[in-house]
């Protein structure tokens, strides 16, 4: 008997001891890396990206979070009012878990990729009946496998006021609050964000209006847990790191976590080594906000190669915006992020990953 339990002890030593030694040889990957500091490095995916190996291996290795760039668009997942499209968001969702990485949602009020029948809507409560149902009803779903979501997104003009799209015409000035009122009742768990763009600046119009938007929406007690910088930047214009840093502080103040969602900084092409350089830096010093505000632990890329790229089309002339090049091959600025975080202290308290 006592033989028995000393060889058994002595085998469980072995295998403890093996499963140290794999974890202490293991090569620190970028994925890895990010998540021993707490911070979430996210990265936004197609469809079909999570079926190509080729991908399937550099998202592996270097992110903790998938956000899918379209998948989850009303006109992609919910075509007609009847239909849904569940079989690109169930693989990726399943792709997330199976490999170890957070998911985050995009996007529920959106005023594009709309379904025709959305955009149709007319009177306040068939719109409110409608956007509840497609929240409650993903967020249900996936209740307990999406971390956290855009609930609404670039609901703003550039001069700060609201956005004229279907759901201000139809609903009304409290349609961010019926949705993300809609959105923490059916997950309590998951982190309800409020995203756009061009509003990482304090002292601009729409940084400005979105910092009272979110101020007020905090202020009616209405459930938002989060703001979200896209940041789809130009390595053409300077970074004023330091505004962007106090913008994070004042939504730290109002209690509000503050990520960067869609992250790309996009160059003139063809590409010089100056212009990479300075994208590398630009890059540099979105990372060091991310990292060292304790509201801001959270950069997510939106597309990591040159290969499958929104930029071309949307601004001509640019280009070569991401951290890997068409060939798959990574840049400058992803060494750079890279270096910056082996070297990034483990966090005093967990962060928001
Ligand atoms: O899938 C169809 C294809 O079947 C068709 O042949 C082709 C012809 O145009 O279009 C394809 O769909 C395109 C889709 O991307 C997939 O590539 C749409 O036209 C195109 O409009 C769509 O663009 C996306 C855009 O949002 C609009 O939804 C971009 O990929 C995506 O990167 C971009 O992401 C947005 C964020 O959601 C919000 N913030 C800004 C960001 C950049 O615009």
């Amino acid at each position: 008997m006592r033989n028995r339990l000393t060889h058994r002890a002595f085998t469980v030593m072995i295998a403890l001891a093996a499963v140290f030694v794999a974890t202490a040889c293991a090569k620190p990957t970028m994925a890895s890396q990010f998540g021993k500091k707490g911070v979430t490095f996210g990265v936004a995916v197609q469809a079909a990206d999570v079926l190509d190996p080729k991908c399937v291996a550099v998202v592996k290795e270097n992110f903790n979070l998938i956000v899918p760039e379209n998948t989850m668009k009303w006109r992609n997942l919910r075509p007609t009012k009847g239909f849904w499209n569940w079989s690109d968001m169930d693989a990726m969702v399943k792709f997330a878990a199976a490999n170890g990485m957070a998911m985050k949602g995009h996007t529920f009020v959106w005023h594009q990729q709309n379904a025709p029948y959305v955009d149709g809507l007319k009177t306040r409560d068939e719109a409110i009946a409608l956007l509840q149902e497609q929240i409650t009803t993903v967020m249900t779903r996936y209740k307990g496998k999406i971390r956290e979501y855009d609930v609404a997104n670039e609901v703003l003009n550039e001069d700060g006021t609201m956005r004229d799209t279907v759901w201000l015409r139809t609903i009304g000035d409290d349609y961010l609050d019926i949705a993300f009122k809609a959105a923490r009742a059916a997950d309590p768990d998951a982190k309800l964000y409020l995203n756009d763009y061009n509003n990482e600046y304090e002292g601009s119009a729409k940084g400005d209006g979105f910092y009272e938007l979110a101020k007020a929406l905090k202020q009616r007690n209405v459930p938002i847990d989060g703001v979200g910088f896209q940041l789809h930047v130009m390595g053409t214009a300077p970074l004023n790191a330091d505004n962007l840093r106090s913008n994070v502080r004042r939504f730290a103040e109002l209690g509000l976590l503050a990520s960067f969602t869609e992250v790309d900084v996009r160059i003139p092409v063809p590409v010089t080594p100056e212009m990479e350089a300075t994208q590398t830096e630009v890059y540099r010093q979105l990372l060091d906000i991310a990292l060292t505000e304790p509201n801001a632990r959270s950069f997510i890329v939106w597309g990591y190669t040159d290969k499958r790229s929104w930029i071309p089309a949307a601004f001509p002339g640019f280009g070569s915006a991401h951290l890997f090049d068409r060939a798959e091959k990574s840049k400058p600025a992803y060494e750079a992020l890279k270096e910056m975080i082996l070297k990034a202290p483990k966090p005093a308290s967990p962060g928001q990953n």
